[in-house]
């Protein structure tokens, strides 16, 4: 989604504006544009498309200003086009914005009536307008923004520069915002993620909803102020160093960021599995053991909310307790019953995701304890929690989710061991590191993969299936197929097939059936009802199993034994390498697919 960037120092301000922007390319945009002031005059440049559009726009122009605003749009008011592209500006200020202004329809029509004119059909230039409407009122530029911000509803964040100053001002409502500052330097920076600012602002603070910060840098010094809405000083902000590396992002020797996260997958396991049973992680575990609600509600987007259903089974089967999954925009709007003695768990990679945010503050408002299975710490549903169980994947650069789901899975297991109170239990590590090797083997036999991928990525659909706890991985092999292959697929139930979907299947279709060792004749039968009606039959299932390689027209073997509870992780990576296989060769951009952003920051 959106990427913000600002800079004001004594430096030029394009190198890392621009720096940070390309680190949150990965996020998905459409557009991209950036504010400096040169001469004395705000300037906007902006371009439809990749970020190297802009590049090349300002490299033939080499600008130089002490201050700037940058952004990359991921449209939701208005068409991709460069008008419609932040920065919005005037002769006054400059904005760019981040989330939605619900009320910008109205908001427009009652200015419009008033007699400003309008450049754009977004509604982040609804709030430049009411902003610069409220100063040429005589108010101060704080108190601009602040009755600006007023006006308006629903989420969003703000970045403003003004022409009078070389002041950076940044305020939010349930949208990720951080300010920096590197005091050596003198310089002040903003963003909508802190991993845009690693190498630049060692100390960066979160401003909570409805705090302004106000970024000064004078010849002597930088500074941050932050005021409540009403322009009192405000100490509702959260301070942190940045710690992250920005070699964390480098994509290695392999050819695509997707394909180096799935092959850090055993290495990152090893590195949880020693986190939570050995090192400072027990702590946090510890305080589960014994523990028991009325029932766990979880709730997630996407690939997160597959591994919502996978930790649900874990739940249900290990603690014996219950445990509901639902999807986040479905559940914040249905009106949840919510009683005490349950607890919310929310599993999101960014912890930014507007819908899973949104219900983490129904589940507060209803006094319920919410619980995060997170991977960005520091993020606002991480801020928000009662309790965080942090996967530590590090920084997760392909848009398609891979690492990320087996550590949410992982830790989801490790939370129902330790509701259990065996985290002791020397087999438990054993178990897990089985996993790890078992996802090691498969990274070193994954051409295999790819020969299978050769036979079926001309084929028209997939419909992807698996019983008991292979049903979630059903959907999510589906998802990441047709996320970055763009082909249309499916996940169902093994059993469930025949209740409609089985109408689908001809020679175009292709089955890709996962067959554990658990209901093998069951999930068998089912593989031999679309055999019958000449769907392609790939099966993901147990190796040397001779009915199978009869039945199966592509085969992916698997050493199941001794995985029991963690073997849908397992097969998920080959589900995940098949995607990225046929991917491939559909030539698709398979870092950033189209139309998708990393972190949906917007309902
Ligand atoms: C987007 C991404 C998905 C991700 C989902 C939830 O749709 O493209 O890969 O699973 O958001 O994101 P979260 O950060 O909450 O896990």
């Amino acid at each position: 989604m959106c990427g913000i960037v600002g800079y004001s120092g004594p430096n030029n301000s394009v190198g890392p504006i621009i720096e940070g922007l390309s680190r949150l390319e990965y996020r998905g945009y459409d557009s991209a544009g950036i504010c400096l002031k040169i001469n004395n005059e705000l300037q906007i440049l902006k371009k439809e498309g990749k970020l190297e559009n802009l590049k090349e726009l300002i490299n033939s122009q080499k600008p130089f200003s002490n201050i700037g605003i940058g952004h990359t749009r991921w449209a939701t008011h208005g068409a991709v086009t460069t008008d419609n592209a932040h920065p919005h500006g005037n002769e006054i200020f400059a904005v760019v914005h981040n989330g939605i202004i619900e009320n910008a329809g109205t908001l427009k029509k009652e200015l419009q009536a008033e007699g400003f004119q309008f450049k754009s059909q977004t509604d982040s230039e609804v709030f430049l307008v009411l902003l610069t409407k409220f100063f040429k009122q005589g108010n101060s530029t704080l108190k601009s923004i602040s009755k600006a911000f007023e006006t308006i509803t629903g989420n969003s964040a703000f970045v403003i520069m003004e022409k009078a100053t070389d002041k950076l001002y940044a305020l939010k409502r349930s949208a990720p915002l951080v300010v920096g500052e590197n005091k050596d330097l003198r310089e002040a920076y903003v963003s909508s993620d802190p991993f845009a600012l690693v190498g630049f602002a060692p100390k960066i603070y979160f401003p909570q909803d409805g705090v302004i910060c106000e970024g000064t840098v004078t010849t002597c010094e930088v500074n941050l102020n932050f005021y409540e809405l009403d322009l009192t000083p405000s100490n509702r902000y959260k301070f942190q160093s940045n710690s992250m590396s920005v070699d964390a992002t480098s994509k290695g020797h392999y050819e695509h960021y997707m394909l180096k996260e799935i092959h850090e997958q055993p290495a990152l396991i090893d590195k949880l599995a020693a986190f939570y049973i050995k090192n400072e992680g027990r702590k946090v575990l510890n305080e589960l053991k014994g523990f028991k609600c009325d029932e766990w509600h979880l709730t997630a987007c996407g690939t997160a909310w597959h591994a919502g259903l996978v930790i649900k089974n874990y739940f249900e089967q290990i603690n014996r307790q219950r445990a509901s999954v639902d999807i986040a925009s479905e559940f914040r709007y249905k009106n949840p019953i919510l009683n005490k003695g349950e607890v919310g768990l929310f599993i999101s990679q960014s912890g930014e995701t507007a819908d899973t945010l949104a219900c983490q503050e129904l589940c507060k408002e209803k006094g319920i304890p919410t619980y995060s299975i997170v991977n960005v710490e520091g993020s606002t549903l991480f801020r928000n929690a009662d309790k965080n169980f942090l996967i530590h994947a590090g920084v997760e650069i392909g848009v398609a989710s891979t690492k990320a789901f087996t550590l949410q899975a992982l830790t989801g297991y490790l939370m129902s061991r330790a509701m259990e109170g065996t985290l002791d239990d020397s087999r438990l590590f054993s178990e897990i590191k089985l996993l790890s090797t078992r996802v090691a083997e498969l990274c070193s036999q994954a051409e295999s993969i790819k020969e299978v991928a050769e036979k079926i990525y001309t084929q028209k659909g997939f419909i992807f299936t698996g019983r008991g706890k292979y049903f979630p991985i059903a959907f999510e092999g589906a998802l990441k197929l047709k996320e970055i292959a763009y082909v249309h697929a499916e996940g169902y139930a093994a059993g469930e097939l025949k209740h409609g979907p089985i109408a689908l299947i001809d020679e175009s279709i292709v089955n890709i059936a996962i067959v554990g060792p658990e209901l093998l004749e069951k999930t068998i039968s089912n593989v031999e009802e679309v055999k019958a009606r000449r769907g392609f039959i790939v099966i993901v299932g147990p190796k040397n199993h001779p009915e199978i390689e009869h039945l199966a027209d592509a085969y992916i073997p698997l050493d199941f034994n001794g995985l029991d509870n963690l073997s849908p992780l397992y097969v998920n990576v080959a589900l995940q390498f098949l995607a990225y296989h046929i991917a491939k060769l559909k030539g698709t951009d398979i870092d950033k697919p189209r139309n998708l952003a990393k972190s949906v920051t917007v309902e």
